[in-house]
């Protein structure tokens, strides 16, 4: 539509969802357990024993959640498959259902006009790999680029996009480090044994992608800006550990072929850098980088905290989201622009940007008033629109996510969703940020110049 609003004519609009966060029946049709099924099953790990056992029963509901998307106006849709719905035990065996399920909402998405990005690791591992030692085993890239071959072969003519692996870095920060993801161990020397074996996991995928796919294929990571508390130099090293942890770990080595040297600091003596062979193989080029933005983080130097020894300073003066998190736009410019700097060129596509706020209940009414999130989403995407007249190549957003839905070791006890869901009845209500959304899309991000609706300003 409108090129004044100064967003790209061609500019992607969509939402985004995770497997095992929506789709419940997890066992159905003869998939295997992941690790999320068995980990949401071990009592005292996810508040108020929440499981994704129904979730938002998206496997039986699609038909009607792409209704749904089409009636948003999403001209693409970011989901990700269940490893164990195709493999059940991670390799070897394909289960034809579990392809099934992917490719009815594949077909589904394509006739409402809606393109599908698809990841292929939201952090649901086969339980049967977790079983051989999961992201510890040396050979977990194979598994993944045989898996992903699957995947390519039966999708790669119907799937524009796709993603390697979402946010290595919670895999192993949230998993190997603090131990509130599966598998649930706390071990630094672990960790940085993991993270090579993302990499190299993400290397061999890409490489498969380059002998059967078609199309476009790029990396999901998170990022959040590091800011020193004080000018301290013990708080401007902290923040360059920080930054290196969290935002280049995964980054410099697959953009420029070479590891921070930081990490030494951070891992210490477990710490071994990757060598020219792993490099070779990380260093695979990508169509596009995926960039999941939320929050920044204004950090002290803390021996206690963390590997990178950096301690998160709550901002009193911002506004904080349900999840404690820092409500920032500017930094989300700064993400963006930051990335072209350090990186070039490369294309970028936002995959995930969202807040959860204490939403009102529904039971009551047919509309569900979320201001907040309507101007967290209208704030969040005037900063990318900002990154973009700085020249930044920003070719879509994701807003996370479609629906409420299963938040991880927070069960449901946080919504970031669009749309409400009512976990009882499965009802699905817009909320007026889904209006607002709407909108956005209608206009090409022209609305986002008009005044906020009242109860949002
Ligand atoms: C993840 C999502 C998650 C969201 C909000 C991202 O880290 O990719 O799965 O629900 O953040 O926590």
């Amino acid at each position: 539509m409108t090129a004044s609003s100064g967003f790209p004519d061609e500019f992607l609009w969509g939402a985004a969802t995770s497997a095992y966060q929506i789709e419940g029946s997890p066992l159905a049709d003869g998939a295997g357990a992941s690790n999320w099924h068995r980990f949401a099953h071990t009592p005292g790990r996810i508040e108020g024993g929440d499981t994704g056992d129904v979730a938002c029963d998206h496997y039986r509901r699609h038909a009607g959640d792409v209704e749904l998307m089409a009636s948003l106006g999403l001209g693409a849709y970011r989901f990700s498959l269940s490893w164990s719905r195709i493999l059940p035990e991670g390799r070897g065996r394909v289960n034809v259902n579990g392809l099934d399920f992917y490719a009815r909402l594949i077909d589904q998405l394509l006739e409402r006009g809606i393109q599908p990005l698809v990841t292929l690791f939201h952090w649901d591992l086969p339980a049967a790999l977790d079983d051989l030692g999961g992201w510890l085993d040396p050979r977990i890239p194979d598994w993944f680029a045989d898996y992903a071959e699957v995947a390519f072969r039966a999708f790669g003519d119907r799937v524009p996009m796709w993603a390697t692996l979402n946010e290595p870095w919670v895999v192993m920060d949230a998993g190997y480090v603090h131990g509130v993801h599966p598998p649930a161990h706390r071990s630094v020397a672990e960790a940085a044994t993991v993270a090579r074996h993302l990499l190299r996991a993400h290397g061999a995928a890409v490489q498969r992608y380059r002998a059967h796919g078609r199309r476009q294929i790029g990396l999901v990571v998170n990022l959040e800006p590091k800011e020193p508390a004080s000018q301290a130099p013990a708080d401007l090293a902290a923040t360059a550990r920080a930054d290196a942890y969290m935002n280049r770990q995964f980054l410099d080595p697959v953009l420029l072929g070479r590891s921070p040297e930081l990490l030494a600091e951070v891992f210490g003596p477990a710490w071994s850098p990757p060598g020219a062979d792993d490099l070779e193989l990380i260093r695979q080029p990508i169509d596009f980088l995926g960039v999941n933005y939320y929050t920044r983080n204004v950090v002290r130097d803390d021996p206690a905290a963390g590997p990178a020894r950096a301690r998160s300073v709550r901002q009193d003066a911002s506004v904080h989201t349900a999840t404690g998190w820092e409500v920032h736009p500017a930094s989300f410019t700064a993400v963006l622009c930051g990335l072209k700097e350090r990186y070039g060129d490369l294309p970028l596509i936002v995959t995930e940007n969202g807040a959860a706020f204490d939403d009102p209940p529904v039971a009551t009414t047919e509309r569900v008033d979320d201001p907040q999130r309507v101007r967290y989403y209208r704030d969040h995407l005037l900063a990318a629109l900002e990154a973009i007249r700085r020249g930044v190549n920003l070719r879509g957003y994701f807003a996370w996510t479609l629906l409420d839905n299963f938040e991880w070791a927070a069960g449901y006890s946080k919504r970031f969703g669009l749309v409400h869901v009512d976990f009882a009845s499965q009802r699905r209500t817009l909320k007026s940020s889904a209006h607002y959304y709407r909108e956005v899309i209608r206009s090409n991000g022209a609305i986002l110049a008009d005044p906020l609706p009242a109860a949002s300003r």
